[in-house]
This record gives structure tokens, C-alpha cells and sequence, in this order.
């Protein structure tokens, strides 16, 4: 077998990293929730939940990944525990099905390039986006999104994902930047920001109870845990440099791209009067297509805002199907390259039932979210606090000029809080799954 990748620099893996966490989470999602949940109080449990839970948890993924060196799965087998490979397992099976729909929104955002460019969706955003989301439009674009994602993973790790998104990153802030300067120059956006970033704590604490579990499992999902992406990527990691640095800038780069998202799309929305306040996977995209009709120049700022939600996307996806073609290329000897088609190929068809009815991709995603990111999340959390213990401390200890203060903090942070965070999360989880 080959020698094993390693990406050629510490910015090379951090971009990488950013590029994973940055993606239609932080473009759809994360404004739009906040927006629900009462603006800038549900900002302050969100950052809470980031760093307080998301932060300790990636150093966990990145403590497996870089002392293992192997892909999600074999790396805990690695490390001396080869009964708790089951957890890669689970990590890796939901990535599988969290891109199988995820390359499902890929291809819609392709769509929207297109539809902005000739203006198709300007007379009727919502029936647009009935005729383009489901059925054979739909899964041809699935196929292409798919086709990115593998041409990208087929290149390799230095080659491929390190290249691709060394210019993915800056160019999907620099390009989030120019639309929130366009945003403030629209009549009605300080409205906008008003609605994003002024609290309301009567919403806040009425729905407490729904918004704690979803900041975290927006946390969890934002920064890319749960599914093997963090320990795949941290498993490239050649040097000793510390995953605590490392990790805190990926953290922070993920939230801030998330708030300029927030910058973006507010004043758009409220420039035409348009209610953020809207449900279900497509409703964003009817909204915000809804604006780019009236607004000035609405055609190459629509062009242009799907451009980045596509970058991101890709760079996200990417990460996803890394994990799969790691464990193969890991364990059998087999290309890339094929391997990555391969698994490219079975990914498409896993997301057809997602690409006919919009309907299965709620259930798909609302089944990723509520139970198998947090039953992973959790697995992986049990497993490096409890049983790697001492050993997961001098991995994320080294390089770190912190005091030893800060690491036995974090491993009793994992141990403890972190772990009854996603217990509660799950069990409120399940509890709307099922009851
Ligand atoms: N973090 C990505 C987002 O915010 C989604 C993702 C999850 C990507 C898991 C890779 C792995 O959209
Ligand atoms: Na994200």
C-alpha cells in the first residue's frame, strides 16, 4: 500500500476544516433559526452552545483523528480499541446519509445559479422552486453536485480537498462580505438588522425547551461532528502544532461566517418586505429568490449569492465523502479514484427518494439531526473522555502553551457537561421524533 496523505500545511488542514464546517448550515440554517428563536438571544445561546459544547467536542474528533492516523473507523481500533469501531461505523453511515440528501440541495443551488442568470424565478418564486425541487430536474442536479464533489475527492488530499479549498474559503468570505456591503445600501435593511440582532427574550423563554436542543445540534452539525469528518480530516494532520489553536479558529471562522450569512440575507428579505419567520427545506430558497425579483440588479446578486452557497456546499460535501473513501483506500487496496466514484455512485442513489419528494428529504434530515448526529456525537464523546482519558489529554496538550489547567478543564468539560449537553439533546430529540 502507498504512503498514507498528509495535507502540505497547518493553514492547508484548518482551511480544509472551515471549509467542511462552513456550508448550507451556516448559509440557510443558522440565520433563519435565529431568526425563529427571537434574534440575538437565540445568538447568545447558540455561541454558548459553539463554544461550550462544539469547541470541546471537535477537540475530541481531532484528539482520535491525529493520534490514530486512520480513517474514522480503523482509527479506533488503532488506538488499542478495536470493539469501539462501531462508533467510526455509525459516523461514517451517517455521513453517507446526510450527504445522500445534502448533494439533494447541492443540485437546487445549481439550479438557482441558472435561474438567476435568465430570471426564471422572478414572477413566481414558490412555484419555481415546486417545479425545480423534486423530480428529473432535481436528480439531474444531484448527479452533477455529485459529480463536483467526487472530481474534487478523486484528485486526493493535498492535490484535491487542500487545493480546492485553499480557494473555496477566502473566496466564500470575501464574496459574503460584498453582498452584506450591497445589503446595507438596500432601503428597509435596517430592519433587517434589527430583526437579527435585537433580543427578544419573551421568545427566548417560551420556547426554551426546543431551542437549547437545536443550538446544539446546530452546533453539532455546523462544525461537521458526528459524521467522521473531523477525525478523517485531523487523521492528515503531519505536524505536533496544537489542535486547541487550530481548533478554536475553526470554531471561530464557522460562527463569523455564520453571522455575516445573517448580514446578508436580512436585509435582502426585509428590504421587500418578505417574513423570515418560514419553515421546511425549501422555504428559503422561495424567500430569498422572492427578493433577488425586486431588488436592484437582482439577477448578478442572485447569481452571485448562489455562487457562494454552492462553494460552501461543495466544501462541506467534500469532507463527507472523504470519510467513506478514507476507510476504503485505508483498509483495501484499492484507487481513489474509483473508490471515490464508487462511493459517489451508491451516494446518488441513496439521495433519489430525496431528489422525487422534498417530503423524504424532511425525513431524512430530521432523522440525521435528531438521532443519529447526537447518538454518534455522544459515542465519540464517551469514548475519548471516559476510555482514552489520560491519552486524549497529552494529544490535545501538545504544542498548546496553555497550562495543564486547560486540558484536564476540557477532559472533565467532555466527560461531564459536554456529554449531559447531548444527552438532554438527544432525549428531546427523540422525544419529537417519536412522541
Ligand atoms: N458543517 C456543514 C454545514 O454547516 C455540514 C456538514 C456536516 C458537512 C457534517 C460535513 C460534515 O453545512
Ligand atoms: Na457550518
Amino acid at each position: 500500500m502507498s504512503e498514507r496523505e498528509t495535507w502540505a500545511t497547518r493553514a492547508g488542514f484548518i482551511l480544509a476544516a472551515v471549509g467542511s464546517a462552513v456550508g448550507l448550515g451556516n448559509i440557510w440554517q443558522f440565520p433563519f433559526k435565529t431568526a425563529q428563536f427571537g434574534g440575538a438571544s437565540f445568538l447568545v445561546v447558540y455561541l454558548i452552545a459553539v463554544f461550550g459544547i462544539g469547541l470541546p467536542a471537535i477537540l475530541a474528533e481531532f484528539v482520535i483523528g491525529r493520534r490514530a492516523k486512520l480513517n474514522a473507523v480503523s482509527a479506533f481500533g488503532n488506538l488499542g480499541y478495536r470493539q469501539w469501531r462501531f462508533v467510526g461505523a455509525l459516523g461514517l453511515f451517517t455521513g453517507f446519509w446526510i450527504l445522500s440528501y445534502y448533494s439533494v440541495v447541492g443540485g437546487w443551488v445549481i439550479r438557482y445559479i441558472w435561474g438567476s442568470a435568465t430570471g426564471a424565478y422572478f414572477t413566481d418564486s414558490a412555484a419555481y422552486f415546486g417545479a425545480v425541487s423534486a423530480g428529473l430536474d432535481a436528480v439531474a442536479l444531484h448527479a452533477v453536485f455529485m459529480f463536483l464533489c467526487i472530481f474534487i475527492v478523486a484528485l486526493g488530499i493535498e492535490d484535491g480537498i487542500e487545493k480546492a479549498t485553499k480557494v473555496m474559503v477566502p473566496s466564500i468570505v470575501v464574496i459574503l462580505l460584498g453582498l452584506a456591503a450591497y445589503g446595507t445600501t438596500l432601503s428597509g435593511a435596517g430592519a433587517g438588522y434589527d430583526y437579527f440582532l435585537s433580543p427578544d427574550f419573551g421568545a427566548l423563554m417560551s420556547n426554551i425547551g426546543d431551542i437549547v436542543p437545536f443550538a446544539v445540534g446546530q452546533a453539532f452539525f455546523s462544525l461537521s461532528l458526528g459524521m467522521g469528518a473531523m477525525i478523517t480530516y485531523a487523521s492528515y494532520i503531519d505536524g505536533e502544532d496544537s489542535l486547541v489553536a487550530d481548533g478554536s479558529t475553526i470554531v471561530v471562522l464557522n460562527t463569523f461566517v455564520g453571522v455575516l450569512a445573517g448580514f446578508v440575507v436580512f436585509p435582502l428579505l426585509f428590504a421587500q418586505g418578505i417574513d423570515p419567520n418560514t419553515s421546511g427545506p425549501g422555504a428559503v430558497f422561495v424567500s430569498i429568490a422572492g427578493a433577488f425579483a425586486n431588488i436592484p440588479a437582482g439577477r448578478a446578486v442572485g447569481v452571485v449569492f448562489f455562487l457562494v452557497v454552492l462553494i460552501a456546499a461543495l466544501s462541506s460535501a467534500i469532507s463527507l465523502l472523504e470519510v467513506v473513501t478514507s476507510y476504503i483506500i485505508d483498509n483495501y487496496d484499492v484507487g481513489r479514484a474509483p473508490t471515490a466514484t464508487a462511493i459517489g455512485v451508491g451516494l446518488f442513489l441513496l439521495g433519489l427518494p430525496s431528489a422525487f419528494d422534498t417530503a423524504w428529504l424532511g425525513w431524512f434530515d430530521t432523522l440525521a439531526y435528531q438521532l443519529l448526529l447526537p447518538v454518534s456525537v455522544l459515542l465519540v464523546l464517551v469514548f475519548v473522555g471516559w476510555i482514552l482519558g489520560g491519552e486524549a489529554l497529552s494529544e490535545v496538550m501538545k504544542g498548546s502553551s496553555l497550562g495543564d489547567g486547560f486540558g484536564t478543564t476540557w477532559l472533565w468539560m467532555v466527560r461531564v457537561v459536554v456529554i449531559l449537553a447531548v444527552l438532554g439533546t438527544l432525549a428531546l430529540g427523540i422525544q419529537t421524533l417519536f412522541l
